[in-house]
């Protein structure tokens, strides 16, 4: 496995948790390399199930050591919950987790700002973030005014903490939100402080000898998809991290040539959560099954998802951007039921025919998918451990998915449990 990295190729929720999860039986460190805890990754072990929003997903495996990353904002409050309740649940931490002193923390006040902002803006400019503040704090970090994992270390930290309340309040009655008060929340932040600091440390020596060992294996946790990507995505319907692999060597502390493996994870259809362009979206019947029969609620904020069709053109996009050597295609199980099933080959779009995801919103906007159609299969697939077990129509409807995509599938998941994964590859 070497050095993998695994990143979402659509509009994040793809199943990235399950994949890492399957694929951390065979590593040894597992890293976060962006993002906060807007992430909501879901693994089901046995009868348990488990949501983790900034521990890496191999935390769930008592061997692999995990690593948050310096591309990471993290809420500290968030952060101490989500490890608190998974020890309550018999996980242990202690010694296995890693946090980077150079990742930017998340306080109240980026998640009033966050909130705030969106507030303001006006129906059809708002974004639909998940109002965990992760705008406002890599506003703070890109503005070289943001507070550090390593600052929590420092004798003055509760100093800096004060002076930064001060100048966000400011920001905060220019939008017409109630200020907060310095004492208060210097004072509810502090246990949560106290319990992370044996966590904090430079990670990146750390994670570079490990990269170094050929006996190691890493893996790398992207979190969100490529189109909600800063640069990459249907901006300013995106998040405001590197979502991409190319995140990895500077949220990570890694050069790029040691990575040796690109997987890309895509359902076998599509969704979106939150505002923005979605070409391949169903208003229809078919749209409102997809996201019965995939339970398509947000694991962070339980929106409901928005549903439509595979877009073979995000995922090409996807996988020219991030070098995606195999694709992991998720859910395939959710496609049992239907009729017919379709893949978006291409766009069409002011009587030109694109085979790429266009930078302008309004283009992308005004894109009508081209679609090729394809008799469902009508049978279960859950049970199904080999290639050769699928039903032909299955088997016709994955072959056209690499073909249109040029990547090919080497591992399928036909269900949310690790037993439901089919590994070609
Ligand atoms: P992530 O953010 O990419 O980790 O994905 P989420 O956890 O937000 O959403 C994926 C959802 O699909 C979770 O509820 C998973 O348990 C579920 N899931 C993952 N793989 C499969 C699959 O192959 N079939 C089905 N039916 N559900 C799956
Ligand atoms: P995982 O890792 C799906 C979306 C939000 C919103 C936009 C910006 O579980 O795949 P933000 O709070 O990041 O400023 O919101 O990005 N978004 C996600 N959508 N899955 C996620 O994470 C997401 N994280 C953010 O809904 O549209
Ligand atoms: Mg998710």
């Amino acid at each position: 496995m070497a050095n993998t990295v695994l990143i979402g190729s659509q509009w994040g929720d793809e199943g990235k948790g399950k994949v890492i999860d399957v694929l951390t039986a065979d590593a040894d460190w597992v890293v976060r390399y962006q993002g906060g805890n807007n992430a909501g990754h879901t693994v089901e072990v046995g009868d348990q199930k488990y949501v983790l929003h900034l521990a890496p997903s191999g935390i769930l495996r008592p061997d692999a050591k995990c690593i948050i990353g310096n591309g990471l904002v993290v809420d500290p409050i968030g952060l101490t919950e989500e490890l608190q309740d998974l020890e309550k649940r018999g996980i242990s931490i202690a010694g296995r987790l890693f946090i980077s002193d150079r990742a930017h923390l998340v306080i109240q006040y980026h998640k009033e700002l966050d909130g705030a902002k969106e507030a303001k803006l006006e129906t059809g400019k708002k974004i639909g973030t998940t109002k965990r503040g992760i705008g406002p704090a890599y506003s703070d970090k890109a503005d070289r005014s943001g507070l550090r994992m390593g600052d929590v270390l420092e004798d003055d930290f509760e100093t800096m903490l004060r002076e930064r309340v001060a100048a966000k309040n400011a920001m905060l009655s220019v939008l017409g939100a109630p200020s907060l008060d310095a004492d208060e929340l210097v004072a509810t932040y502090r246990p949560a402080f106290e319990y992370l600091k044996p966590f904090i440390c430079d990670t990146v020596p750390m994670l570079n000898a490990a990269m170094r060992d050929s006996s190691q294996n890493v893996l790398f946790e992207g979190a969100q998809g490529v189109m909600l990507d800063i640069d990459f995505g249907t901006y300013p319907f995106v998040t405001s991290s590197s979502t991409g692999a190319g995140g990895v060597a500077s949220g990570a502390g890694v050069p790029p040539h040691a990575i040796d493996d690109v997987i890309g994870i895509v359902k076998a259809y599509t969704t979106r959560v939150g505002e923005g362009p979605f070409p391949t979206e169903l208003f229809d019947d078919d749209g409102k099954a997809l996201g019965k029969v995939g339970n398509e609620f947000g694991a962070t904020t339980g929106r409901p998802r928005r549903c439509g069709w595979f877009d073979g053109v995000v995922a090409r996009y996807a996988a020219m951007i991030g070098g995606i050597d195999r694709w992991a295609l998720m859910k395939l199980d959710v496609l049992d039921g239907f009729e017919t099933i379709k893949i978006c080959t291409a766009y069409e779009c002011d009587g030109e025919l694109l085979d790429m995801v266009p930078a302008s919103i309004s283009k992308l906007s005004r894109c009508k998918p081209v679609y090729e159609d394809f008799k469902g299969w009508n049978c279960p697939t859950t049970g199904c451990t080999s290639m050769d077990e699928l039903p032909e129509q299955a088997k016709k409807y994955i072959r056209r998915l690499e073909e249109v995509t040029g990547v090919p599938v080497a591992i399928l998941s036909v269900g949310p449990k690790r037993s439901s994964t089919i590994v070609l590859d």
